[in-house]
């Protein structure tokens, strides 16, 4: 079956930011296990960054329920479709917050371009490979 990925951002929609991210990763966890999913998942200020890479249809599937979730909102996609193989193959769901690992600090020593959609996705993505290595 072809493997599908989504890398994404959005913003919390509660006050309980860190409180959500545990719940977030107990579910999504045993979820992605049991679909086959893997991925990475970097939580700072309010603001979520996601890479989630599986099959097709279970990728289909998880992303609707995460698209619906009301826990976020503004969701901005940097980049979706088709890849060759994993790039978190062994991680149900990594996940970095902010106070380990600072994102838009790491973002502006980078020169990431802020105003290039694709360019920027691929900042992110080398930012989450740096997490999970
Ligand atoms: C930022 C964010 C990331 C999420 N990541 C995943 C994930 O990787 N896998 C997953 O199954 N659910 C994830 N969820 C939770 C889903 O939105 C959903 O609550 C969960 O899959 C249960 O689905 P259901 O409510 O349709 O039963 C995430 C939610 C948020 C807000």
């Amino acid at each position: 079956m072809p493997l599908k990925h989504i890398l994404y951002r959005s913003s919390g929609n509660t006050e309980v930011f860190d409180k959500d991210c545990e719940e977030i990763l107990r579910v999504a966890r045993t979820r992605n296990s049991e679909a086959g999913l893997t991925g990475f998942l970097h939580a700072e200020d309010g603001v979520f960054i996601q890479w989630l890479e599986g099959p097709e249809e279970e990728i289909r599937l998880v992303v609707e329920s995460i698209m619906n979730d009301p826990r976020h909102r503004d969701i901005t996609v940097y980049s979706e479709g088709g890849i060759d193989v994993r790039k978190f193959p062994n991680w149900t769901m990594g996940f970095s917050s902010g106070r380990q690992a600072p994102l838009f600090e790491w973002l502006t020593e980078q020169g990431a371009p802020s105003h290039d959609l694709r360019g920027f996705g691929q900042s992110l993505q080398q930012f989450l490979l740096l997490r999970a290595a």
